[in-house]
């Protein structure tokens, strides 16, 4: 079992160069990623490189409306988000303060400091849908059907086995959450296999479980 398999992962900045390192380890592990970036030319190339599980959408952080178009394809695509990388940052134009430009110094702040806390404010629905007990499907013609009905938000994976009071202190989602069309260990016919699934001669296995020296995908 891959750490993030089935996992949706949203990477901001995407298409720059840690952010393709970052999706690129997600992917190894199983997950299927999107890129939200301004830079969509380079996004899409990205994207097409890495196969079916990696997906762009535009998505500049500092937009409200953005966030909310690129989270709606997300969870339609791979279903609701389990991980939120907020990695898309800028540097200052000015080499110092005294010859910086306000404007310059608000726009820095805007996208790493006002575009991660809406990126965090619009993705909380979905992280709870993410981390809602789901049953899982026994065959892909049920995985089809919307499952997700309720959420609630705890850590994964549990500690212990919860008792049946602790249980029952679950509060029903308000938010709804959006069914993947291709949520299914088992993927659709016209869906090839997630690549880290696939067994190659240049994947090394990791000595522990933190650290991989997995060779990415190119
Ligand atoms: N590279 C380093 O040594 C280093 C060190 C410390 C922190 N960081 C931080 O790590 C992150 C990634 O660094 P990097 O070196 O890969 O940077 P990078 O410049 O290569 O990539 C950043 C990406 O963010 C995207 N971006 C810029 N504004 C955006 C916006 N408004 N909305 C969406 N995407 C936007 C850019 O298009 C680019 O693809 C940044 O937040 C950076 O501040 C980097």
């Amino acid at each position: 079992m891959q750490r993030f398999e089935e996992k949706t992962v949203l990477i901001t900045g995407g298409a720059g160069g840690m952010g393709v390192s970052h999706l690129r380890g997600f992917l190894s592990e199983g997950a299927n990623v999107v890129i939200g970036d301004v830079r969509d030319e380079r996004g899409r190339a990205i994207a097409a490189d890495l196969g079916t599980h990696a997906h762009y959408v535009h998505l500049d952080v500092t937009s409200e409306a953005d966030w909310q178009k690129a989270i709606t394809e997300t969870e339609r695509l791979f279903g609701p988000i389990s991980v939120l990388v907020n990695n898309a940052g800028i540097l200052s134009r000015s080499a110092t303060i005294e010859k910086s430009d306000p404007g310059d110094f608000r726009h820095v702040l805007d996208v790493n400091l006002t575009g991660s806390y809406l990126g965090i404010r619009a993705t909380v629905p979905s992280l709870r849908c993410s981390s809602a007990p789901t049953r899982r499907p026994s065959s892909p013609a049920r995985s089809s059907s919307p499952t997700a009905a309720c959420c609630s938000v705890r850590p994964w994976p549990p500690a212990r086995p919860r008792t049946r009071a602790e249980r029952g202190k679950d509060k029903p989602c308000r938010s709804p959450c959006t069914p993947a069309s291709t949520r299914s260990s088992t993927p659709a016919p016209d869906r090839p296999a997630h690549p880290a699934s696939a067994p190659s001669p240049a994947v090394t296995p990791p000595r522990s479980g933190r650290s991989s020296t997995t060779a990415w995908p190119r």
